[in-house]
């Protein structure tokens, strides 16, 4: 049989072959909030395209919760807009149609008991309207300030209470879950007074990112790059979230958050933590997070705050050939505001892989374009037997793991310049997920959603995970109290400072 290679396993043999396609059990979604931005524009298009894609159970239900005075009807009339505006993938009448016919809605205040009284009925109900045995979702699309209400409201009708239900009963919340390790842990508390700890899904929506997860992929299934993988060949690693856009219509969140709130304390840390994380016993979500919440323990911030840190906010300036506000300008913004649109810092993760090596990480927000990226910058070559002038266009090698836009990967090392001399230039490998494979990535949200109605948590940040990530946060914060943040002009890399920081150490920012 030598020289014959093995037919490939049969999925339909083997029950622990991930590909087969999941699909949850019969159940309804529940989304407080529906009338928000992020229903709108994320989470009825992903539904929509779970449904396109064949992934949701038969009969599955999206239940609407608002303060609306509405009918069903109205519901679906708004849901049938955001999936034909946001959806990814194609328009197709029947697929919506279905879909469609099980959209439901309760209009009703937080505070109302009536209106829970009646969900909690119009959940019972489905079981034998819809078949579907008490299972069902609750993603908190509202403001955190309503979650106890909510909560509250969902303990009093025993919606909550899985053995109640007959079913499973779990609750999603957003992003900020708190503003300090202090309401963070009050907020855990409060959710797993309600819920039980394994139906709480925390969403940080970069894990649901196609080549976010493919971090793990590179390095543990790959025997190339696990070997360099540490302080003896990485002299520093450089995370990037950019983004062109400036705050919107969020001031009232924003201005009391700030970058480092908004995105430091959970994207990016969250990056971090898959870069710089031993590897796991197994993909299962517990195994994960084990060597993740170790990641996040290591973390060191810089010994002095000041000099390892920069803080920054725009100022007016042009993106994209458009002239566009300061952030002081912009809509419900205080005149005299020092929140920052921009944050820099330097933080190292104490131990043996990684000692010495710094990890730097920054977000912005108009920025020169929109692009995050993450970038492991090794040591130069110990020796380079060439003559000096034909290495001089030779820089560190890099690996690049893009993860919007063009998602894919870069390798970036020196090779030969075609010609009679050695000399030896950088270039780029690329991999790009649009060109290698056939399929396209799904939303984030996409692969979220699914994940949560199936249950699979790995993909979900712990609340242990959280309150270690304010550990690092809150010291920043106090640190910077007080302080104003240097200004930049919308359309540049953030503040000179950023970029004073990386050079008093030798190094610079990538140009992404
Ligand atoms: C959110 C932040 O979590 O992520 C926003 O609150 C930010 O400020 C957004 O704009 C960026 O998400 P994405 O997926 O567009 O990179």
């Amino acid at each position: 049989m030598s020289g014959l290679s093995q037919p490939p396993p049969n999925p339909l043999r083997d029950p622990q072959d991930r590909r087969l396609p999941r699909i949850p059990e019969p159940c309804a979604l529940v989304i407080f909030g529906v009338t928000g931005d992020l229903a709108h524009r994320k989470l009825i298009p992903a539904v929509y395209d779970l449904a396109n894609r064949g992934l949701l159970p038969p009969g599955f239900v999206v239940l609407g919760f608002a303060r609306r005075d509405w009918a069903d009807g109205d519901f679906e009339s708004l849901a049938c807009e955001s999936a034909k505006t946001y959806a990814r993938t194609q328009w197709q009448e029947d697929v919506w149609a279905r879909l469609a016919g099980n959209m439901k809605f309760v209009g009703g205040a937080f505070e109302d008991d009536e209106a829970f009284d009646t969900l909690a009925r119009t959940l019972d109900d489905l079981r034998t309207s819809h078949g579907i045995p008490g299972n069902a979702a609750f993603y908190f699309s509202i403001p955190p300030v309503a979650f106890p209400v909510v909560l509250k409201q969902l303990q009093r009708t025993g919606m909550a209470d899985n053995a109640k239900a007959g079913g499973w009963r779990r609750v999603v919340v957003e992003k900020p879950f708190g503003e300090d390790l202090a309401s963070a842990k009050a907020l855990n508390g409060l959710v797993d007074d309600v819920f039980t700890p394994p139906d709480v899904f925390r969403i940080d929506h970069y894990l649901g990112k196609e080549n976010v997860q493919n971090i793990l992929a590179l390095r543990f299934a790959n025997a190339l790059f696990e070997p360099v993988w540490n302080a003896k060949y990485v002299d520093s690693v450089q995370i990037t979230m950019a983004e062109d856009g400036g705050i919107g219509s969020r001031a009232g969140f924003y201005d009391k958050a700030g970058a480092a709130r908004d995105v430091l304390q959970n994207h990016l840390l969250q990056l971090l933590t898959l870069i710089a994380m031993e590897e796991p016993t197994s993909f299962g979500a517990e195994q994960i997070r084990t060597e993740k919440l170790k990641v996040l323990r290591a973390i060191a911030l810089p010994e002095d705050i000041s000099t390892g840190t920069v803080r920054g906010q725009y100022q007016m300036g042009w993106v994209g050939g458009e002239r566009v506000p300061g952030y002081l300008e912009e809509p419900n913004v205080p005149p005299d505001s020092t929140t920052e649109t921009y944050v820099a810092v330097r933080l190292g993760v104490q131990n043996r892989r990684w000692a010495g090596v710094p990890f730097y990480i920054r977000a912005g927000k108009r920025l020169p374009r929109r692009v995050t990226e993450l970038a492991v910058m090794f040591h130069k070559a110990p020796h380079l037997p060439f003559n000096p002038s034909d290495v001089e266009l030779l820089s560190n090698n890099q690996l690049v793991v893009r993860v919007q836009p063009d998602e894919g990967v870069t390798v970036k090392f020196g090779s030969k310049v075609p010609g009679t001399t050695m000399e030896v230039r950088d270039i780029a490998m690329d991999f790009q997920y649009g060109e290698a494979f056939t399929e396209s990535s799904p939303e984030a949200y996409e692969r979220l959603v699914l994940d949560v109605l199936i249950g699979d948590s790995t993909l979900f940040p712990h609340a242990d995970e959280v309150e270690q990530s304010w550990q690092v946060i809150d010291p920043l914060e106090a640190a910077w109290a007080g302080t104003k943040p240097a200004l930049y002009r919308a359309g540049e890399w953030g503040p000179h400072r950023a970029g004073e920081m990386l050079a008093r150490e030798g190094r610079s920012w990538r140009r992404p």
